[in-house]
Parts: C-alpha cells; sequence; structure tokens
C-alpha cells in the first residue's frame, strides 16, 4: 500500500511540474537535451516504417519528430497532465497517446513493436525490473530498446571547484546505496537512484544485451556558445544504451 502511494505521488509530481518541465525541455532543443537526444537518435537510425513504442513520452515531442520520420508510434506516459499537453500539441495520423503505468504490465501484446524508446524515464520510476522485462516482451525479436538516463555515477556528485574555479572533480556519495531523492528542477520530482550495474542486470535478466553504450557529449559548437557547459568534457551528464532483444 505504501509502495502504491509513493507511485502515485510520483506521478502527481509529474503532473504538477508538466508546465515547467515542457518548457524549460523546449521540445528538446535545450542544451542538455541536445547532448543525449542527438545519441538516442544516432543509434534508432531510420525508423520509417518501424512501429514504435515512446515510453514517458511527456509531451510528445519526441514521438511526434518519430512519427514524422515514418514510424508508427505509440506513445505511454502516465501524467494526465504531459498526455493533455502532447494531445494539444503534438498530434500526427502515425501518432497515439495512452496513459500507462510504467511500473505495471504493459497492455500490448507480445513482439508487438519493432523499438522501444525511453528517454530520461527510468531514473524516475520506482522499479525498472517489470519495466524492462515488458520491454523485452513487447519487442519483436530481433527488436531495439534505446533508453536515457542520467549518468548513475555522477548525477547526484555535488562538483568540487579547483583554485582557478573550474569544476574539476565530483565528491560521489554512497554511489552503491539505492535511494529515491527530491528534484527540484521543475517542481518537485524524485529521482530514483541506483548503481549502474542494475540497469546492465536488469537487462540481462531480460533476456536482451547491451549493443551499444554512450556516454554522449555536446558538440563543440554548442559549447563554444555556452563556455560555462565546459564541464561536460570533463565527467559526462548522461548514458545512452542500445540494448537488443534476441
Ligand atoms: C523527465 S520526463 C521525460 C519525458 C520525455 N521522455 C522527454 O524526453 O521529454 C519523465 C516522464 O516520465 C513519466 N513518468 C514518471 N513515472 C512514470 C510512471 N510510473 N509511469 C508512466 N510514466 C511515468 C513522467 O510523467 C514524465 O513525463
Amino acid at each position: 500500500m505504501k509502495e502504491d502511494n509513493i507511485k502515485e505521488d510520483n506521478i502527481k509530481h509529474w503532473d504538477n511540474a508538466a508546465e515547467n518541465y515542457i518548457e524549460k525541455n523546449n521540445q528538446g532543443k535545450n542544451f542538455h537535451s541536445q547532448i543525449y537526444l542527438v545519441a538516442v537518435n544516432e543509434l534508432l537510425e531510420n525508423v520509417n516504417g518501424k512501429r514504435v513504442l515512446d515510453a514517458g513520452c511527456g509531451d510528445g515531442f519526441f514521438s511526434l519528430e518519430l512519427a514524422q520520420k515514418g514510424a508508427l508510434v505509440t506513445a505511454i506516459d502516465g501524467s494526465d497532465a504531459m498526455l493533455n499537453i502532447a494531445k494539444r500539441k503534438h498530434t500526427h495520423d502515425n501518432l497515439q497517446y495512452y496513459n500507462m503505468d510504467l511500473t505495471r504490465k504493459l497492455t500490448f501484446e507480445d513482439k508487438f513493436f519493432d523499438i522501444v524508446v525511453a528517454n530520461m524515464l527510468l531514473m524516475d520510476i520506482a522499479e525498472i525490473e517489470l519495466f524492462i522485462f515488458e520491454v523485452a516482451r513487447v519487442l519483436k525479436k530481433p527488436g531495439t530498446f534505446v533508453f536515457s538516463i542520467t549518468h548513475p555515477c555522477f548525477f547526484l556528485g555535488d562538483w568540487e571547484e579547483d583554485e582557478n574555479n573550474t569544476k574539476s572533480y565530483k565528491k560521489i556519495r554512497n554511489y552503491l546505496d539505492e535511494r529515491v531523492e527530491e528534484l527540484n528542477f521543475w517542481g518537485k520530482t524524485l529521482h530514483y537512484h541506483r548503481p549502474l550495474s542494475r540497469y546492465m542486470d536488469a537487462i540481462e535478466k531480460a533476456g536482451m544485451y547491451v549493443s551499444s553504450f554512450k556516454e554522449p557529449i555536446p558538440s563543440r559548437e554548442s559549447v563554444e556558445s555556452r563556455p560555462e557547459q565546459e564541464y561536460h568534457y570533463r565527467i559526462p551528464s548522461f548514458v545512452v544504451i542500445m540494448a537488443k532483444s534476441i
């Protein structure tokens, strides 16, 4: 019962944060989103004619991009606030939105999708094992799962500046302790910290294998116009993983 309450609270936080998140994310065009989206798009390659599930789609800007590239897209999220905005702003004949809790069994049949993509979702949900198991179930064999997350090794670390006021180090505390932390970037949301090995184990247990592992960095041009973001070249902020179902 207590667990259920936490999950419901989690979605309520996203309902409350939706407007702020969407404004700051600016349809994936903000500096940080671009870092991982470039890597995600490289891994997805050609999606034309593919059946794609966008899990944790938020306002659906990425789902729309996939549909515009010719994919048949099913986009799911647990937040009605997010989905209402998605249905208003990001529509396409090849794109359907549904409300679904990604910590429960998905309602799709086995081997339905060619690709599942999940941007910035897995560190926001309380359980990843069932979700990744469900991804493997709904994927064709072979099928592709691409997800981006904040870097589990460094995200919760505190920057330390050197004598030149340069962000050079991060202090990492209790990396192996799984825990929930409150964030306040867009209003309160929950961050589920788990070590990187938990993601790898869940992929392996679901019968998939990791075919690509990226720690993406921003382009030189983007850092030229935002020199204060140069620290991304020292310590990566994101991980993008591609796993294959077999
Ligand atoms: C950081 S946002 C990412 C949204 C989108 N993928 C993007 O890149 O902008 C995380 C999303 O996960 C959704 N979410 C969090 N927990 C969820 C759950 N248990 N079931 C379904 N969606 C969930 C939130 O509503 C939110 O839209």
